[in-house]
């Protein structure tokens, strides 16, 4: 969920927004509020229904999702793949890969998404592809490496999609919320120029959520 509900859009525009955001059903609202009560991070809603158009648009059968957390973005996009897509989801976690394994479960998605509890720049080398659809939302230090790892894996055409990119504003302004947000701000201005300037991505940054990098590998 974002913190600053203004870090981006004016506030009258975010809330507005924010109201014409679907209603989620009961176990999405239940995880909303596990993640709040238990302070891990999730995906905002508006993402993941970004998450689950683009899905469904590109006509996804393989995702890879690196940050599993309690399995908002893995659900999502798995509901939106149908019975025969499949998704690999990457986190180190093993508190929140049980959470998570218990939500898929409840979702009726469970068979189709397979956690690999390791970190992502272990995880990623070992796995094949081709993706039609990554999405980015993990460790901010790492975003541009995980971006070397992914490019080659995805399918032409297929869509790479990375969260938190505009970083609660501090991004564009630079002006830190906190001297240790330093490490991560510096590596996603630098992520965003690689991903923006990337010769086999068409991509662009879009004003929503947390800020949300988006681009087609060509
Ligand atoms: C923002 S949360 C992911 C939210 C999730 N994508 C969703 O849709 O709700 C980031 C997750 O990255 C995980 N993480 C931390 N270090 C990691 C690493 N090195 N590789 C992969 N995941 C990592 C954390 O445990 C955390 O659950």
């Amino acid at each position: 969920m974002k913190s600053q509900l203004d870090a981006i859009l004016q506030r009258e525009q975010a809330v507005y927004l924010d109201s014409l955001t679907p209603r989620r059903d009961a176990l999405f609202a239940e995880m909303e509020s596990y993640s709040e009560r238990n302070h891990i991070p999730s995906s905002d809603p508006e993402v993941a229904l970004f998450l689950e158009i683009m899905a469904k648009a590109v006509k996804a059968r393989r995702a890879i999702e690196i940050g599993t957390a309690i399995g908002y973005g893995a659900i999502t996009l798995a509901r939106a793949m149908g019975n025969d897509g499949r998704v690999t989801t990457i986190d180190p976690s093993e508190e929140r890969a049980q959470v998570a394994r218990d939500f898929m479960r409840r979702a009726g998605v469970e068979a189709r998404i397979e956690i690999i509890q390791a970190t992502a720049l272990v995880a990623l080398p070992q796995l094949s592809g081709p993706f039609d659809i990554a999405y980015i939302d993990a460790v901010k230090e790492e975003y541009g490496a995980y971006l070397d790892l992914l490019v080659p894996r995805m399918r032409s055409g297929g869509l790479i999609i990375a969260d938190n990119v505009l970083w609660k504003g501090q991004v564009a302004t630079g002006r830190l919320l906190s001297p240790d947000q330093k490490a991560s701000t510096e590596s996603l201005i630098e992520f965003n120029r690689q991903f923006t300037e990337h010769p086999e991505i068409r991509g662009l940054i879009l004003p929503f959520g947390d800020g949300l990098a988006v681009g087609i590998k060509i």
